[in-house]
């Protein structure tokens, strides 16, 4: 019943796979979502050069099943990230935040399968034609940074199934198996999940991090940089002073000024959940406690197989 070709593709028990998320996305996540039987992958985004070979080896310690990494793109980093991927033969890369003909070719020639993550049908075609191997369409209500277009994953998924001819993951908003059932009807062939893994035993988050996303009910997070880089967030202090600041007329160069660098690593690594940025998705709502990994996807596969059930016995009636 769970078995889709995002499975197939990726070597799969299950069609659920963990974001790449910066600071958080470590090996220990990484490792136990594969060894639950979906793909973990690991958050390349914040890590230097050096750090990636030894977090690929680490997961290679903890499991034998495939993993993968997040690569954002932009990142000047990205380069020696893909050479060490390739390098150490990782299963699947998963890139974003840029221009995915750039590394597609490369990491596919090296055997990697690759899916690139978008906020729009438009942006989901040009993956497609960069030859990636399936996408991930991710809507305006996940964690971290969105898409200026603002689409949401209900609007956003069948756009993008429609739009192509490969796979398609549906991402945002999705923490349990109902969140499954709901993406398999729109037509994704598989989930990737950010917030719900962030707020797990495993996660790398700073304890102070997890606590404040179980805090968070229906409205409890904001986007903030909607003009340079839209990025949903738990609402806190420093939210507040950014929305200040928008009000007064600061302008875009003003606004970067004012919230600098590090503010993601401050609330993620330091806890400091009032200061730094503590990415967040929409869904967190959802989440009252922090659970190991391996029941969390327990729970979410036996929700999802009885939420099909339920779905074919209701259209039976
Ligand atoms: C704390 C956090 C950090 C994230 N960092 C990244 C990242 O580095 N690269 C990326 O492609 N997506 C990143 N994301 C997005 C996730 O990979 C995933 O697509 C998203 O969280 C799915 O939506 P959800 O939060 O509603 O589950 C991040 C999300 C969170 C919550």
């Amino acid at each position: 019943m769970f078995k889709t070709k995002v499975c197939d593709l990726l070597g799969l028990e299950y069609p659920i796979i963990s974001g790449g998320m910066v600071w958080i996305a470590k090996s220990e996540l990484a490792a136990a979502v594969s060894d639950a039987g979906g793909l973990g992958l690991l958050g390349a985004g914040s890590m230097n050069p050096d750090e990636l070979p030894g977090e690929i080896d680490r997961v290679k310690e903890l499991t034998d099943k495939p993993f993968g990494v997040n690569i954002p793109v932009a990142d000047p980093r990205s380069e020696e990230h893909v050479k060490t991927c390739i390098a150490k033969g990782v299963n699947a890369v998963s890139t974003s935040a840029g221009n995915p003909k750039k590394y597609t070719p490369a990491l596919k020639d090296a055997g990697i399968r690759v899916f690139h993550v978008v906020p729009s049908p438009k942006l989901a075609e040009k993956a497609a034609a960069a030859g990636v191997d399936a996408i991930a369409a991710e809507g305006y209500e996940a964690g971290g940074h969105n898409g200026f277009e603002e689409i949401t994953t209900m609007a956003l998924v069948p756009q993008v199934v429609d739009a192509v001819d490969i796979p398609v993951i549906a991402a945002g908003g999705i923490a349990d198996g109902r969140g499954i059932v709901a993406a398999l009807a729109l037509g994704a062939e598989g989930v990737q999940i950010g917030t719900r893994f962030a707020a797990s035993m495993e996660s790398a988050a700073h304890p102070r991090f997890k606590e404040t996303m179980l805090t968070v009910k229906d409205v409890g997070t904001v986007v903030t940089g909607r003009r340079f880089g839209p990025t949903r967030c738990v609402r806190n202090s420093l939210t507040d002073a950014i929305h200040q600041e928008e009000n007064k007329g600061a302008t875009v160069e003003e606004l970067l000024a004012f919230i600098g660098e590090g503010r993601a690593s401050r609330a993620s690594v330091s806890g400091e959940v009032e200061e730094g940025t503590v990415y967040c998705g929409q869904i967190a709502g959802l989440i009252k406690e922090l659970k190991p990994v391996k029941e969390i996807v327990e729970e979410m596969v036996a929700q999802a197989k009885a939420g099909l059930e339920g779905l074919y016995q209701r259209n039976l009636q």
